[in-house]
């Protein structure tokens, strides 16, 4: 048995990018930490890149491996793949979409399974996991299928792409042609992202009152709702520049934790509503409006529910210079296309300062009522 260290970047699943062209000449070759080719049918390691260098005698042991584990004492099966420390890990083996070329080239979709007998049913072929709402992330677990590539398999197509001068493993198939999948790297989830802070230092919690406001000490302004133009359904997020506007409250996709932490999907909604319009107060997503070409917010989202149909209804947290943002990069649906984006102020035909999809995002700070 000849097993191969493949080095690869371990990085947080956090972040998403976007499918790239596929056209072109062949990608380039995947290579092994001795130099030679990736070959399918071949056991390898997969190891981060270590940031001291291995001895040379044997497997390098520093870092960390991928091994199998049980999600929990009472959930076993399918075994889920986690990162563990100070351990090679398990050896997997690469089946890219074409076996009949022995190699693995980057930006290629494979198989990849961990050459391993198990107590489970299930096989050890790596897949993505449903979301997984109580963490907001994806997990890798396994139960997938050698080949078959199409919409059914979908979860079961990795890539292996150039990172720097390694390579980093991600989630971003190819393997379908009308589905657009979430693209996204493969890491350990590690700890849980920096939790947000009010004006007074006090961290933000789910389900109490802030007033978004400008993230400038003297400028006066926050969030309202308003109908546009002629009296319409649904109310338009507007940006309110006479009063600290309207309380909002937050709720993340894990509803169960009680505080809110920077990129991880949440709902937003205005504390009360407004009796003219029966829609609810959760923040969404408009479609692109005709004539202005944007899209803007409005209240008739709906809380939870993770998943395609309420894409529109998730935003984020992000740090922004001296205060935070909100985004539209939403994580909850693993075949929606979306493009993620800012959410910034734009002044409609007449003078409503709307909320939209926007590259100058609107600087706040959370101002508990
Ligand atoms: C997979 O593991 C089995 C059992 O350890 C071993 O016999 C076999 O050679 C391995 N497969 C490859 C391709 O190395
Ligand atoms: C696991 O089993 C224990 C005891 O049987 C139980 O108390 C616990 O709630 C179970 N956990 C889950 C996640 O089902
Ligand atoms: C609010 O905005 C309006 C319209 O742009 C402007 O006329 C007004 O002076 C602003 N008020 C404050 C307090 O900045
Ligand atoms: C916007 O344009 C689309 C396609 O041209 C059309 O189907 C739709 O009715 C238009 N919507 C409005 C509100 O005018």
């Amino acid at each position: 048995m000849k097993s191969i260290i493949l080095l690869l970047i371990i990085l947080f699943v956090f972040c998403t990018q976007f499918l790239l062209g596929e056209a072109g000449p062949s990608p380039e070759q995947v290579v092994d930490t001795e130099g030679k080719k990736v070959r399918t049918g071949i056991e390898y390691y997969i190891r981060p890149v270590p940031t001291t260098p291995c001895d040379g005698r044997g497997p390098c042991v520093v870092g960390s491996g991928f091994v199998l584990v049980a999600r929990s004492a009472n959930e076993t099966c399918p075994l889920n793949v986690v990162v563990v420390e100070g351990f090679r890990g398990q050896a997997v083996i690469f089946t890219p979409v074409n076996p009949k070329k022995g190699v693995i080239r980057v930006s290629t979709d494979l198989n990849i399974k961990t050459n391993l007998t198990t107590i489970c049913t299930e096989s050890t072929v790596w897949k993505l996991d449903d979301f997984d709402s109580s963490s907001g992330q994806w997990f890798v677990t396994t139960g997938g299928v050698i080949g078959n590539p199409g919409k059914d398999t979908i979860s079961n197509w990795f890539k292996i792409e150039k990172y720097d001068d390694d390579y980093k493993l991600v989630f971003c198939p190819t393997v379908c042609d009308f589905c657009k999948p979430l693209c996204k790297n493969v890491g350990s989830a590690g700890g849980a992202p920096e939790q947000v802070v009010d004006t007074s230092g006090k961290v933000v919690r789910a389900g109490v009152n802030y007033h978004f406001v400008p993230a400038s000490p003297n400028v006066i302004g926050g969030l309202a709702f308003t109908s546009i133009g002629i009296f319409t359904c649904p109310l338009a997020v507007i940006f309110a520049n006479d009063s600290k506007g309207l309380p909002l409250v937050f709720t993340p996709v894990n509803s169960k934790k009680g505080v809110v932490r920077v990129n991880t999907d949440l709902n937003i909604n205005f504390a009360y509503g407004d009796s003219m319009c029966p829609q609810s107060t959760v923040w969404n997503v408009g479609s692109r409006d005709n004539s202005t070409g944007q899209r803007f917010l409005t209240i008739d989202g709906v809380i939870g529910n993770p998943g395609r149909k309420t894409v529109a209804n998730w935003f984020k947290i992000r740090k922004y210079e001296n205060g935070y943002k909100l985004v539209y990069c939403p994580s909850v649906c693993k075949d929606c296309y979306y493009k993620c984006s800012d959410i910034g102020i734009y002044v409609d035909q007449f003078g409503n300062k709307r909320l939209a999809l926007s590259n100058v995002p609107y600087k706040v700070w959370f101002q508990p009522v």
